[in-house]
């Protein structure tokens, strides 16, 4: 039987040597059998995830014309089941929600209510988890699931509280049976539950026809917890008080830079963190200053300065090595290394790819590996999910087709 070889630049979610690693391939090659019909993606493997693309067909007996291929059918159906939604009142919607970094986190007082103000660079990242809204026919309770065990799925998850915080502000009575599919690793100073909550509100609002202003539900969204409001930013902002304070930044760090997130399996508790915290021992830089420094000459390991690494190190002391670890391994290959939020994540600026010690050392056989890169939203829009390819490189794509040993080749190129 003739095969068809398909050579093509793709992204794989991948588990490999037990560690959690987002990568990206340039190309890859696949052998199909020549009944292969286009338009039957599902004869792939599962885990691989394709855009859809345009591409020009071409043979010698008709000349070239412009086909479309689809490779990704979940999400072909997913866009034409929120068209007929559209028409007849919308019952389900899908949304992307993504995680944050502090690109710096200057802790600049102790205030009376037991809490500590802050100032700090968030930033939106392209790595996020995905949440499926369903309206309920239930007019009493939400029904939440999820693909990971450990997450609480009553009203101590945020997006339970979120949902009923929009209940209460708005009057409105819709509940909703929600998935929640996780990808961002909890306790990990990446805001993944925070982000978790400002989609359910943003979803929530989408449901009811828009009742609330984006500014009314930043508003709403601090009574819940302060790294909420800054998902309502555009992606980028200037974050003070105990971070619900929130001006968005004019120039977002720029999407081209890649990003490598390294998390050990050990969580960091917030609280914990902020407990062993002693003011005399942070920085004494101005972080306006450091927020210029950065709008001017882009990330350095001068401004990445995270006030919590000292307690966290001191709750965590295998973080201290990985960080010193990874800069000593990186040798110039990142641009900065530093924890973000209280972390336990070690982000490295500059390159997608950790060091090799991370893959040798058994130490490190659990870690959580991403790369990732910046991202924002556009006014009135949620936050969507960038292939990693689009982010890091114009996307290169190229098929050749033998469609058996008879008919002439043909050759698909965008
Ligand atoms: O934000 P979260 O509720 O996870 O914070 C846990 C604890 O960390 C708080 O109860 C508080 O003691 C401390 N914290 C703080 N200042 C902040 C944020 C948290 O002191 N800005």
């Amino acid at each position: 039987m003739a095969s068809s070889n398909f050579i093509c630049s793709h992204q794989i979610y991948s588990s490999c040597n037990g560690k959690t690693h987002f990568n990206s391939f340039k190309k890859a090659s696949f052998s199909i059998p020549s009944s292969y019909k286009f338009q039957h993606a599902s004869c792939f493997e599962r885990g691989f995830r394709y855009s859809r693309i345009r591409a020009t067909a071409s043979d010698s007996k008709t000349g070239k014309k412009q086909v479309e291929v689809v490779y990704d059918l979940e999400d072909k159906f997913s866009k034409l089941a929120d068209e007929v939604d559209k028409n007849s009142g919308m019952s389900r919607l899908t949304l992307f929600s993504p995680c944050k970094i502090n690109v710096f986190l200057r802790i600049t007082g102790k205030r009376e209510d037991g809490y500590h103000d802050l100032a700090s660079l968030f930033h939106v990242i392209s790595l996020g988890d995905k949440i499926k809204f369903s309206l309920s026919p239930s007019k009493s309770s939400d029904r939440l699931s999820t693909n990971v065990p450990g997450v609480p799925l009553d009203d101590r998850n945020l997006i339970i509280k979120a949902l009923n915080l929009f209940r209460k502000k708005t009057g409105t009575d819709n509940y909703f049976w929600i998935h929640l599919d996780k990808k961002v690793p909890t306790g990990a100073g990446l805001g993944g539950g925070s982000s978790n909550a400002a989609t359910a509100l943003w979803a929530a609002n989408q449901f009811s026809g828009g009742v609330a202003t984006e500014k009314e539900l930043q508003e709403w969204s601090g009574e819940i917890g302060s790294d909420i409001p800054f998902f309502f930013s555009h992606g980028a902002a200037y974050c003070t008080g105990r971070g619900e304070i929130v001006e968005d930044i004019l120039k977002p760090l720029p999407f081209d830079v890649p990003l490598v997130l390294i998390k050990p399996q050990e969580a960091c508790s917030t609280a914990e963190v902020y407990k062993r915290l002693t003011l005399d021992r942070t920085s004494t830089v101005d972080p306006l200053t450091l927020l210029e420094k950065i709008s001017r000459s882009g990330i350095s390991q001068d401004v990445c300065i995270n006030d919590l690494e000292p307690p966290a190190f001191e709750v965590l002391p295998s973080l201290k090595r990985l960080k010193q670890r990874l800069i000593a391994a990186g040798r110039g290959q990142y641009d900065s290394v530093f924890m973000s939020g209280s972390g336990s994540t070690i982000v490295g600026v500059g390159s997608p790819d950790p060091p090799q010690f991370i893959y040798d050392d058994d130490e490190y056989k659990d870690v959580f590996l991403s790369e990732a890169s910046f991202i924002t939203r556009a006014e009135n829009q949620w936050y969507t999910e960038v292939s990693m390819d689009a982010a890091s490189s114009p996307m290169e794509f190229s098929i050749v087709v033998s469609m058996d040993a008879a008919s002439s080749p043909m050759e698909f190129s965008v």
